[in-house]
Formats: structure tokens, C-alpha cells, sequence
């Protein structure tokens, strides 16, 4: 038995596989930014200052950020050589062979799984927020799930099932809900840089680093989950419509802009109101409501509502491709990767796997959700950079219409950052990543390895 068979890369990565190709580098940007600006700011951000990082957040946003731009070069030169909707899964298979690949698109299906239904969590909160704000409050009981002395939460199951129907729809339609969703939550937070900018207290930058280094490296591991997103538009790649210029251009200009307005967010939250009181659920609407801008805040818990959804959106959308490419290998059932003809999108695979989410957002707590989608994210971008390395050894000539700068020194770094971001997590966050891991390898060894491409006579193993 050979763990390590590799297929060959299919270099033209403009092939017809059955998908739309209709999506601009300008949409790919946007889809970017529609997937990484969302809970991560407009509720962790919050929970790290007060609990971790205090003023200092501003460099937990720059050390993540830095994790994220060298694992974001690798992507984007993989992105373009190798192509594929498997993203991370589709370079580890090319780079690294079956197992690895295997592994790491179980680790993509924690990813986006589980962050959509925890997106789909902090949303419900915003959105609750926003009906008591006008008299209509949802009974508590419907508002949480059980663990948290409730029976379900309600809107976040039921989000996840219309975005559901949004996808099944077809990409194109759902391409420009996203445009227009991600320009409301960009005029939002621009909404608050304008208003916060008036109302900066240098005092409360005083004392910088109340918890030290240590909550530096611990607010970073938590808010990463902030720039979680970028890596989903490499799963569009078959929809692109000149993916080795559109897809570089989509993943770095979307990770690019919100590293800015990340850094400025939160360096003006802390400016505007002690950092010790930002452990609420709508931290940035909470702060200028305190401020006395009732209206500034309502537009923010707007935009909060339609950042959260976009994000939810994309992060499904990633979900759902990742289930296509691995299926195409025969390491999940064939009946997964099925394209309706009608749609041209795998219905099946997005209702089915909505339903899961949905049950995974009604009934569990947001809680350490966030720190589960971070580990498994950051060990997909370690094997991602390492991918890189690797491919440029094994396949010296593939075409690369983008190459990473400074090789190998740049993926290198983005080891060492993403391996020290896992470092800082909890051990029982890592205990749950090392159970899903072991979960992952059961199935492996018990049906995809039978069933994998590779293993039939005409695979190319
Ligand atoms: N980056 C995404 C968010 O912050 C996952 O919600």
C-alpha cells in the first residue's frame, strides 16, 4: 500500500469541469473580503482585548497578519500552478501524495464547517440584539442552545438553511449578493473609523501590554480567526474566469485591505473605550452606543448582520467545493461530487451539508468553536507552505504565472509563525483538533483509501 501516491497535476487549469466560469478578479476580491470581515472584528475583537491582548490587540492583529501574508504568497503561487476547487487539499495531494492530502481536507472540512456555524452563531447574537432594539425580542429560550439554558438557537439553524437555498440557486446570483453585502460592511466600518476618530483617548492606550507578550501571542491565536477567508477564494478557481492572473490578484488585494482595517478597528476601539469593557457580544456597536451615537451604532449592528453574512456564505461555499474535489478522488462517495444540471451547482452536497451546520449552529455554544476552526486553519496553512517548497523541488518547471517572493525564506516564515500561533492555543483546544485528526484517519484507512481514484487500474498513482 503506497500512503504517499500522488496524482499528476493537470496543468490547464482553464479546462471546462462542468462549472460556471464567471467570476472577475474584482468578484474574487470581494468574495475575499466577504469571507474574512465578519465575526472575527465585530465580536472577538472585543473578548481579545479585554480578556488577552488589552491595547496591545493592535499587534496580535499584526502578528496573525503576518502568519497570514506569508501563508497567503503560498497560496496564491499554488493557486495558480496547480489550480483545482480542492484549494489546500488539491496542493497537499499534488506536493505531499494521498494521506497528507487527505488529512488536510478533513482539517478544511473543520474549517469552514465549523466557522460557518460559528459565524452563523455571533450573527443570531447581533441579530437578537437588534429585534430587542425594536420591541420584537425572540423568546431566550429560542435565542441559545442547550448548553447555554436554551433549546435551540434559532436564527443561527435558520440562516445557514437560506443561504443553503442562496448556493443551490447557482454561484452567479450569489456573487452579487456578496458584492453588495461586503459594500454595506465596509460603508459600516468606515462608518465607525469616522465616528471613533473624534472620541480617541490616548489615556486608554495606558498601560499597552496589561497581560505582556504572552497575551500578544494568545490575543493573536484568537482574533486569527479574524483572517480566516482568504484561503477560500483558491477554491473558487474553477469559476474564475482567468484564474493565474484573477486568483493572486483575489487572495492578496482581500487579505491586503483587511489587514488594514483591522489594524485601524481595533487600535480606535481601544482608543475610544477601556479595553476591560469590551467583552460583550457587539463590542464595536456597544462602544459607540456608549459614546451616545445611537445611530452610528444601529448602523454598525446593520453592518455587523451583513458582514456576518457574507462571510457565513463564502465559508459554505468553500465548504461545499472542498466536498467536490475530494469526492472527484474517490476519497468521499461519488454521489457528492454530482453537478445538477439545472443549477450547474452539487445541490445535493449544499442542502446536506447546510443541514448539518444548521444542527451544529442551533444546538451548540459559540464558546471555543472559534479556537477549533483556528487550529485546524493554521495547520492547513503549514502544510500549505511546506507544499510549496515542496512542488518547486518535484516540479521545477511547472508553469507559475505568480511566483512567492523570497523562496524559501518566505514560506519558512510562514511555518514558524503558524506553528507558533498553534503553540498559543489552549491544550484542549488541541486535544478536540488531535480527536477530529484521529476521526479523519479512521475513515481514511476504512473507505477512501479503497475507494480513492489512485487505487482503481486507470489512476495515474
Ligand atoms: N474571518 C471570518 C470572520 O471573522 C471567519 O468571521
Amino acid at each position: 500500500m503506497n500512503l504517499f501516491r500522488t496524482k499528476a497535476i493537470n496543468a490547464d487549469i482553464h479546462r471546462d469541469t462542468g462549472l460556471r466560469r464567471c467570476l472577475s478578479a474584482f468578484d474574487l476580491t470581494m468574495l475575499g473580503i466577504g469571507a474574512i470581515i465578519g465575526a472575527g472584528i465585530f465580536v472577538l475583537t472585543g473578548i481579545a482585548a479585554a480578556t488577552k491582548a488589552g491595547p496591545a490587540i493592535v499587534l496580535s492583529f499584526v502578528l496573525a497578519g503576518f502568519a497570514c501574508a506569508f501563508a497567503a504568497l503560498a497560496y496564491a503561487e499554488l493557486a495558480a500552478a496547480v489550480g483545482g476547487c480542492g484549494s489546500a487539499y488539491g496542493y497537499a495531494y499534488a506536493g505531499f501524495g494521498e494521506l497528507i492530502a487527505w488529512i488536510i481536507g478533513w482539517d478544511l472540512i473543520l474549517e469552514y464547517g465549523v466557522a460557518t456555524a460559528a459565524v452563523a452563531i455571533g450573527w443570531s447574537g447581533y441579530l437578537n440584539n437588534a429585534l430587542t432594539a425594536i420591541g420584537l425580542p425572540l423568546p431566550p429560550e429560542l435565542t441559545r442552545g442547550p448548553a447555554d439554558g436554551g433549546i435551540i438557537n434559532l436564527a443561527a439553524a435558520a440562516v445557514i438553511v437560506v443561504l443553503a437555498v442562496l448556493l443551490a440557486v447557482g454561484v452567479h446570483h450569489s456573487a452579487r449578493f456578496n458584492t453588495v453585502m461586503v459594500l454595506i460592511k465596509v460603508s459600516a466600518i468606515a462608518v465607525f473609523i469616522a465616528v471613533a476618530s473624534g472620541h480617541v483617548d490616548p489615556g486608554h492606550w495606558t498601560p499597552f501590554l496589561p497581560f505582556g507578550w504572552e497575551g500578544v501571542a494568545g490575543g493573536a491565536a484568537l482574533i486569527f480567526f479574524a483572517y480566516i477567508g482568504f484561503d477560500a477564494v483558491s477554491t473558487a478557481t474553477e469559476e474564475a474566469i482567468n484564474p493565474p492572473r484573477d486568483i493572486p490578484i483575489g487572495i492578496v488585494a482581500s487579505l491586503g485591505v483587511c489587514t488594514i482595517v483591522y489594524i485601524v478597528v481595533s487600535g480606535l476601539l481601544t482608543g475610544i473605550v477601556p479595553y476591560h469593557t469590551l467583552n460583550v457580544a457587539s463590542p464595536v456597536a456597544d462602544a459607540l452606543l456608549r459614546l451616545g451615537h445611537q445611530w452610528a451604532s444601529a448602523v454598525i449592528a446593520a453592518g455587523a448582520i451583513a458582514g456576518l453574512t457574507t462571510v457565513m456564505l463564502v465559508l459554505f461555499y468553500a465548504l461545499t467545493r472542498i466536498f467536490l474535489a475530494m469526492s472527484r478522488d474517490g476519497l468521499l462517495p461519488a454521489g457528492i461530487s454530482r453537478i445538477h444540471h439545472g443549477t450547474r451547482t452539487p445541490v445535493r452536497t449544499i442542502l446536506a451539508s447546510g443541514v448539518v451546520m444548521a444542527a451544529i449552529a442551533g444546538f451548540t455554544p459559540i464558546g471555543d468553536v472559534a479556537e477549533l476552526v483556528n487550529i485546524g486553519t493554521l495547520a492547513a496553512f503549514v502544510l500549505v507552505c511546506g507544499g510549496v517548497i515542496a512542488l518547486r523541488r518535484s516540479h521545477p518547471d511547472l508553469p507559475r504565472p505568480f511566483r512567492s517572493p523570497w523562496m524559501p525564506v518566505a514560506p519558512l516564515l510562514g511555518i514558524a509563525f503558524c506553528l507558533y500561533l498553534m503553540a498559543s492555543l489552549p491544550w484542549v483546544t488541541w486535544l478536540r483538533f488531535l480527536g477530529w485528526l484521529a476521526l479523519g484517519l479512521v475513515i481514511y484507512f476504512l473507505y477512501s483509501m479503497r475507494h480513492s481514484a489512485l487505487a482503481r487500474p486507470s489512476g495515474d498513482a
